[in-house]
């Protein structure tokens, strides 16, 4: 009786041992134990066989009883820990496991669209000039015949350093830094951001962006400047848009005209984009004023020339109908990741 114990003892210590061999898996490891150690399992219903062992044999099967099981759990507990080594090392070299995405960024709509209007007027002829955003009161200002008392150079429209320099209010001071440089003919353009002293709404902020254009030449004629300005409405928003010019004044530029698109949304007939007027602000433009010219040394009676500025979040808000400037500086990626 307590020989057949022992003996069933030291076969399922031996039982385990083989199984394990053949399947060392979590699933099958966990049925061992279930099946050996559980409480329905063989350990409870060999115990329960203790009390007919005989006094004299008690202690040594007691032992052998504690010692099999103890056995029987380390043999599963270290199954288990080679399993999940195995299982770690197999799942850092699955090749076949599908690789991360990577989220690659773009550009933010207000890089979209002077991107697409450089290379519109890149195809027209002009080429790409850079000034500095903070400049002084020259280029800014005297240099393009806007006089001492200009509302534009007040303290409350204009951001100035202790130095006297400025952020630049237009991207027009880059028109007097190229003609200082270079010999006409010129034909440029130039992107870049300007600031102003507004109150920040639906249609302003205190920085924005402009591209500006200037054409040096001899015999440039207003004729001219409408021609680029047609082609450049027509390539970035289609052939159906019309334009219309309206005098204006700027200091630098005589005559000066104001440069409208026909309304995107309603095709002229009148909406609440337009103001039902059928007609969108777009650019300031003329021909260059003699003042200018001369300010840079080039004599009137030979050069002439046209210039214009556009600005840029007018172009994209009419692009992507967006009713608010203040989203375009928010950086909220959920508006951000719409372009
Ligand atoms: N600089 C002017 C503005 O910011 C626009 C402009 C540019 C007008 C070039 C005429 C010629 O309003």
């Amino acid at each position: 009786m307590s020989c057949e114990l022992l003996e069933k003892l030291q076969q399922a210590v031996a039982d385990v041992e083989a199984q394990l061999k053949v399947d060392a898996s979590k699933d099958n490891i966990e049925k061992l134990r279930i099946a050996f150690l559980g409480r329905n399992g063989l350990f409870p219903a060999l115990s329960k066989e203790m009390g007919g062992v005989p006094k004299e044999l008690k202690k040594d099967v007691g032992i052998a009883f504690n010692s099999s099981r103890k056995a029987i759990e380390e043999a599963l507990e270290n199954a288990k820990n080679a399993f999940a080594v195995k299982e770690e090392a197999a799942n850092a070299l699955d090749v076949t496991l599908n690789g991360r995405e990577w989220e690659i960024g773009h550009k933010h709509p207000i890089s979209i669209m002077i991107d697409e209007c450089v290379n519109t007027f890149r195809r027209m002829g002009f080429i790409v000039a850079e000034g500095p955003e903070v400049e002084d009161v020259y280029h800014n200002f005297d240099a393009l015949n806007t006089p001492k008392d200009h509302p534009s150079r007040d303290e409350g429209d204009t951001f100035y350093f202790a130095d006297g320099r400025l952020l630049r209010t237009q991207t027009s001071p880059v028109q007097i830094r190229v003609m200082e440089s270079q010999e006409p003919p010129i034909r440029i353009v130039a992107p870049g951001r300007c600031f102003r002293r507004d109150t920040p709404d639906a249609t302003h902020g205190m920085n924005f962006h402009q591209i500006e254009g200037l054409y040096i030449d001899k015999n440039v004629s207003l004729a001219d400047l409408k021609s680029v300005l047609q082609q450049f409405a027509h390539e970035v928003f289609g052939e159906k848009v019309s334009i219309r010019l309206r005098p204006h004044f700027f200091p630098f530029t005589e005559p000066s005209v104001e440069y409208d698109f026909s309304c995107i949304m309603c095709g002229g007939k009148g909406c609440n984009v337009c103001k039902n007027s059928g007609y969108i602000e777009i650019a300031g433009a003329g021909m260059v004023d003699p003042n200018v010219l001369r300010n840079v040394g080039l004599d009137p009676e030979i050069w002439s020339g046209f210039a214009f500025g556009l600005g840029i979040e007018r172009l994209a808000m009419l692009r992507y109908r967006i009713g608010d400037i203040r989203y375009l500086y928010e950086n909220d990626v959920r508006f951000l990741e719409q372009f």
